[in-house]
């Protein structure tokens, strides 16, 4: 009897644990496939542009494109939502442009701008975005945090923009942002806000945009966390095995685009903070563009100087001495210019760090043993405008040359 009780028992116990299994089975196939192949387009995208926390966000001005599939997620990347520390993920549009998706920060950093939003703007402490709306405040908020950044500027890493020397010029600096703009002011204002406070990009690219020839991407616009911008190549740091002459192209427009972003704008500089060979693309035409504008320091050189700044009408030359990439958002922000962007470009064209020209081939040297010195000088010497101006000269000469970029070619 007890043996019959036994057996059914234990025949019980199979039974549940094989459903057990066949059920996890089933729900981790079932998982996997969905994650993989299945249709959760949509879904993906509302979770990724977090619309719950407009205004407190950066806009919604592609959200159109973006709910209605103009845009959609590329497959592969899909998956990589789950490991994808940056953030950044890649699109299609319709007409097959591939754009890349970017929500500017690290989850934890928006987690920690939306805890303290609240008490920032002085409301509830359990407060929703859509109260934001009623603050009465939002001119002096915006003026407040440009001041701000502005007086801890050397922090790191450094969050949102600085704008120099004075905090007023940031209307003057948006307008073209709010131009575009025909939606609700007061929105308009608090998206503004928010990406001035977490990261700057949208704004600039606003700015000094791909259409008037400036070397960033082409901006699509934004919807909640989310910025769409062209997809523009591949990074330079995944470049260097390329022919030499193709990195003496590139070394070109760096220089080129060093000076564009000191000299180029009518009333403002801008000051690249964060120059790495991660940070600039190539396309298959050569052509670079910068894709990281988180950190830039944005100068008006139209101010007229107070008392606190005597040496304004002066030139800041770097002095700060010992190798690496460091320099001073200080000195650059009480002089009317800076040869800063020159500096860091020829850094990454000569300096200690897998410098992208170096070793120059020996055929090369001896065809214009004067380049290198040009490149030392712009590294260590006084008048980096000038040098920097030969330079330019000297390669798109060395880039005619058919004994360099000819036949042989040379790596
Ligand atoms: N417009 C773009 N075109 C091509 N690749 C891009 C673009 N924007 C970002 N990427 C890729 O994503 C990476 C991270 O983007 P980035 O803006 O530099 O963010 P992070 O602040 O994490 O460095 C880049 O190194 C680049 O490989
Ligand atoms: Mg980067």
């Amino acid at each position: 009897m007890n043996d019959k009780i036994y057996q059914k028992m234990l025949l019980r116990r199979r039974f549940c644990k094989r459903v057990f299994l066949m059920v996890t089975a089933f729900g981790l196939f079932f998982y996997a496939s969905v994650l993989l192949f299945g249709d959760l387009k949509t879904p993906r995208i509302m979770h990724l542009t977090e619309l719950e926390t407009c205004p407190a966000c950066y806009g919604i001005s592609v959200c159109p494109e973006l709910y209605s599939n103009q845009i959609i997620l590329e497959s592969s990347h899909r998956w990589m939502g789950i490991f994808n520390a940056k953030n950044i993920y890649y699109g299609f549009t319709k007409s097959n442009r591939r754009v890349v998706l970017k929500k500017l920060s690290h989850d934890w950093e928006l987690k920690e701008f939306d805890s303290k939003i609240c008490k920032e703007w002085h409301l509830k402490h359990n407060c929703k975005p859509i109260h934001l709306l009623n603050a009465s405040n939002m001119n002096e908020k915006i003026i407040e945090l440009v001041q701000y950044n502005l007086s801890f500027p050397d922090m790191e890493p450094r969050k949102g923009l600085v704008l120099c020397p004075y905090a007023y010029s940031i209307y003057d600096l948006v307008q073209p942002v709010l131009n575009n703009k025909k939606s609700n002011y007061r929105s308009d204002m608090i998206n503004l806000w928010t990406m001035l406070s977490i990261n700057p990009e949208p704004v600039i690219l606003q700015i000094i945009p791909k259409s008037h020839g400036w070397p960033v991407p082409a901006y699509g616009g934004v919807c909640g966390r989310i910025e769409v911008v062209a997809y523009e190549g591949e990074s330079l740091s995944s470049l260097l095995h390329v022919a030499w002459h193709r990195k003496l192209k590139y070394a070109k427009k760096i220089l080129d685009a060093a000076m564009d972003f000191t000299f180029k704008h009518d009333r403002f500089r801008f000051y690249f903070m964060d120059w790495s060979l991660d940070n600039i693309v190539a396309n298959e035409k050569d052509e670079i563009t910068f894709i990281d504008l988180e950190d830039v320091i944005v100068l008006d050189k139209h101010i007229s100087p107070g008392k606190d700044l005597p040496d304004w009408y002066r030139r800041y030359t770097r002095d700060i001495i010992g190798s690496g990439f460091t320099f001073s958002v200080e000195n650059m922000c009480i002089h009317h210019l800076s040869d800063h962007n020159l500096w860091a470009a020829c850094y990454l064209l000569a300096g200690d760090d897998s410098p992208l020209l170096y070793p120059i081939p020996k055929e090369v040297h001896t065809l214009r043993p004067h380049f290198h010195r040009l490149l030392e000088e712009c590294l260590h010497g006084d008048d980096r405008f000038r040098t920097v101006t030969k330079l330019q000269h000297v390669i798109t000469d060395m880039l005619m040359d058919e004994k360099i970029v000819g036949f042989g070619v040379i790596r």
